[in-house]
């Protein structure tokens, strides 16, 4: 059947991969999140979470993909543990809440793309914002997102998505690394480095447990991980391949552009005197839109920023969208077409209050990103470390170079510490997002 495509190449499904994992999450998340959050000491709890409890649940999907070679659900089936069936089925709903809100904020970089082009937000970076984030506009963007995604998913796995990732991930680092020298060159530099980069000890230790839900969020949103999408791109994975090192390629690149990400953006917000966290979830367009007005050649640079931030942003909406696509084509037996077509029309229907209002989007990504993906992260580790650990340990040691006690390794981290720390995280979050939708929405 066309619908198990392999990846032409090597290189193609890691670019893929990395084109799933850096996204909106890089570039507009994790900037804002990690200013509400504190700055440096955030900084360093995220990249522990993503190391030792991301990465080893991103591996969970990549085994369970390359044995079933099956979409999220039915890999369960596949590999003799059906019972946990329901962990594609939360993934997919989560994929899906994700995707309504990301393709939101998908059609905010539209508008921004639009607004470099004509100088809309030169002088007024923040009256832009609010522009671009409410109304029907803001809808009429969202579809066209929508729409862009769907066609991307009309290609394929070889045409559409590989070819796309290999033309864009050198693109994204190769800007990102010019802005940052920019930003370098900032009245507010040094100010944003400090915040940004060196955390103090005695916080750190006060707040790491404060910081940590926040950060788990970050981190399996970041990775892509806990939705399933890394169960469908390794179903097309051959056995020789090392899935450590793979993961950790992809861990790797994520995080650089993510870093990277802040240190254009925190020089920014202190040359404007934006106090870090007071932004809010616009924070990072207001100060990009902001340094982009000062830029010599600003709008050019911008239109271009934008531009390859809309197809990082595409390639991971597509990644979403690949996992809802073959979850209902293989439990309702429709045609792709029809089932892209009904998805589609849902996920912007579900989204379109976030259009309307920042708060419904502050809301859907408390629920998705911060309870329902870190419950995908939960149960995963969970069945990997406790019901299908020894299956697993001979599936990832196919290809694994590394020394003999690294799959026990990791299959004890996802037994103990993955399962403590995010059960705890979780039942923080889901306190917390019962707050917010008492303080935001009634
Ligand atoms: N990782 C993507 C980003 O950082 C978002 C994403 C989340 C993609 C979950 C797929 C699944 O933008
Ligand atoms: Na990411």
């Amino acid at each position: 059947m066309g619908s198990r495509e392999t990846w032409a190449t090597r290189l193609g499904f890691i670019l893929a991969a990395i084109g799933s994992a850096v996204g909106l999450g890089n570039i507009w998340r994790f900037p804002f999140i990690t200013a509400e959050s504190g700055g440096a000491a955030f900084l360093v709890v995220y990249l522990l979470l993503v190391a030792f409890i991301g990465l080893p649940v991103m591996l969970v999907e990549f085994v369970i993909g390359r044995e079933s070679k099956q979409n999220v659900v039915d890999a369960f089936p596949a590999i003799g543990y059906g019972n946990w069936k329901a962990i594609g089925v939360i993934g997919s709903i989560t994929g899906f809440i994700i995707l309504s809100y990301y393709s939101v904020v998908g059609g905010w970089v539209i508008q921004y793309i639009l607004g470099s082009i004509t100088g809309a937000y030169t002088g007024g970076a923040e009256a832009y914002f609010g522009q671009v984030s409410s109304g029907l506009n803001t809808a009429g963007f969202d579809l066209l997102f929508i729409l862009l995604v769907a066609g991307v998913v009309g290609f394929g796995v070889r045409d559409g998505l590989e070819r796309a990732a290999k033309l864009l991930v050198p693109s994204v680092v190769g800007l990102m690394l010019f802005l940052a020298v920019y930003a370098a060159t900032l009245p507010g530099a040094a100010e944003g480095y400090a915040y940004y980069l060196s955390p103090n000890l005695a916080t750190l230790r006060s707040d790491a447990l404060a910081i940590l839900p926040a950060a788990a969020g970050q981190a399996f949103f970041t990775l892509s991980t806990g939705v399933g999408v890394m169960i469908t791109y390794g179903s097309y994975l051959d056995e020789d391949r090392s899935l450590l090192r793979d993961g950790f390629v992809i861990m790797l690149a994520d995080t650089c552009i993510a870093v990277l990400a802040g240190l254009i953006v925190f020089p920014v917000f202190f040359a404007q005197g934006i106090a870090p966290g007071d932004g809010g979830i616009g924070a990072t367009f207001v100060s990009l839109a902001g340094a982009f007005t000062t830029l010599p050649g600003g709008r050019l640079v911008g239109t271009v920023f934008f531009v390859i931030l809309l197809l990082a942003a595409l390639t991971s909406a597509f990644s979403i969208l690949e996992v809802i696509v073959s979850f209902i084509i293989d439990t309702t037996g429709i045609a792709r077409s029809t089932a892209t077509t009904g998805s589609v029309a849902g996920i912007f229907v579900v989204g379109l209050p976030t259009a309307f209002d920042l708060q419904y989007l502050t809301v859907y990504d408390a629920i998705a990103n911060n309870v329902l993906l870190l419950l995908g992260g939960l149960l995963l580790a969970l069945f990997a470390g406790w019901v299908y650990a020894t299956d697993a340990v001979t599936e990832f040691s196919k290809g694994l170079t590394a020394p003999q006690f690294v799959p026990k390794l990791w299959i004890w981290v996802l037994r103990v510490p993955v399962v403590v720390v995010l059960s705890y995280v979780l039942s923080q979050n889901i306190a917390d997002v019962i707050q917010t939708i008492q303080t935001s929405l009634l």
